[in-house]
């Protein structure tokens, strides 16, 4: 199947499109979440998609959400098209594989981010400051290097642009006290249970970003959540185990391709950002594929 660049559920109209999931509403109390088959770079879309990305990434967030479900509820109320309202089935092959039908839920305006290596962002601030968030670290780590114990380094969500790392007292001073303590600890604990998971099939989680809401139940009390889309390539940086090597940056797991192309073709990271050639496309798609059989076990996506 060719990618699926873009979602057409006429007449609805999508109430968002990110950079990868178009989002509709369901309801009063409910969403709809499709990924589609685009992909970022340097933060652009994209000229190519994907093929079957889309279906990928919703199908290793649910495995995901499955698989903490003893730890933490979710938002998903389904991923079978069949039980999706009835204005949605006309438009099923768009949906199949690729969406779940989610709780609307008021979502915290923190990124909830674990990191239990250095890269990225936190890499960077460690090099300007010795601290992560706020948290000091030891000196002389390196690039990529395990830290002594995983740390919560929050961002604030932020529409134009990159998130920005905020330290914890900024957390409380947005969502007190309470929620602040629960969400880090959510957070740790996810991240323990995930990234010790994840090394059992080879894969390092080197970070990874999470993002909670709340709800209100029958009985009137408030329950957090966790939404929007869990440990995906996506959402988070996983590492082959085996190649790992600390002292620069490691190879990413999905995107390397789509990379190492764009910095060949000296793209310069202004829109609009150029297609891809197939071979690229052919390799990223393996690489997405092969990410989502060593975590779920699954050969293939289902029919
Ligand atoms: N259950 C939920 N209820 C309400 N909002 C949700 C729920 N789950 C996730 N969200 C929100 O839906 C939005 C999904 O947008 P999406 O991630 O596709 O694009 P984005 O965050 O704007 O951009 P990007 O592509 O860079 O992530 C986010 O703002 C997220 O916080
Ligand atoms: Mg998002």
């Amino acid at each position: 199947m060719p990618a699926l660049l873009q979602t057409d559920l006429s007449p609805l109209q999508p109430i968002a499109r990110g950079k990868v999931r178009d989002l509709y509403e369901a309801g009063e109390d409910k969403l709809l979440f499709i990924a589609t088959d685009r992909i970022s770079a340097f933060d652009h879309v994209l000229g190519s998609g994907i093929p079957d990305k889309g279906r990928i990434l919703t199908q290793t967030s649910l495995f995901w959400f499955d698989f903490l479900k003893p730890l933490i509820a979710n938002h998903v109320l389904s991923s079978n098209v069949a039980e999706f309202p009835a204005n949605l089935q006309q438009h099923a092959d768009q949906l199949r594989g690729r969406s779940m039908l989610v709780r609307k839920a008021t979502m915290f305006p923190v990124e909830c981010v674990a990191r239990g290596y250095l890269s990225g962002s936190g890499w960077k601030d460690y090099q300007q400051t010795g601290r992560v968030c706020g948290i000091a670290l030891p000196s002389g780590l390196k690039e990529s290097d395990r830290l002594p114990k995983p740390i919560f380094t929050p961002a604030a969500k932020n529409n134009i642009g990159h998130d920005e790392n905020i330290g914890f007292d900024a957390v409380i001073k947005t969502i007190g006290d309470e929620n602040a303590e629960n969400l880090r600890s959510l957070t740790m604990q996810i991240y323990a249970k995930a990234s010790a998971y994840a090394e059992s099939k080879g894969l390092i989680l080197a970070d990874t970003k999470f993002e909670f809401g709340t709800i209100v139940t029958s009985e009137g009390a408030t329950q957090i959540l966790l939404a929007d889309e869990v440990l995906t390539p996506d959402s988070s940086r996983y590492w082959p185990a085996a190649t790992y090597n600390p002292g620069g940056a490691q190879p990413s797991f999905d995107k390397q391709y789509v990379r190492d192309y764009l910095e060949e073709i000296r793209w310069n990271k202004q829109a609009p950002a150029p297609a891809l050639p197939q071979n690229v496309i052919e390799r990223t798609r393996e690489k997405y594929l092969e990410a989502y059989r060593l975590l779920t076990g699954n050969h293939d996506l289902p029919a």
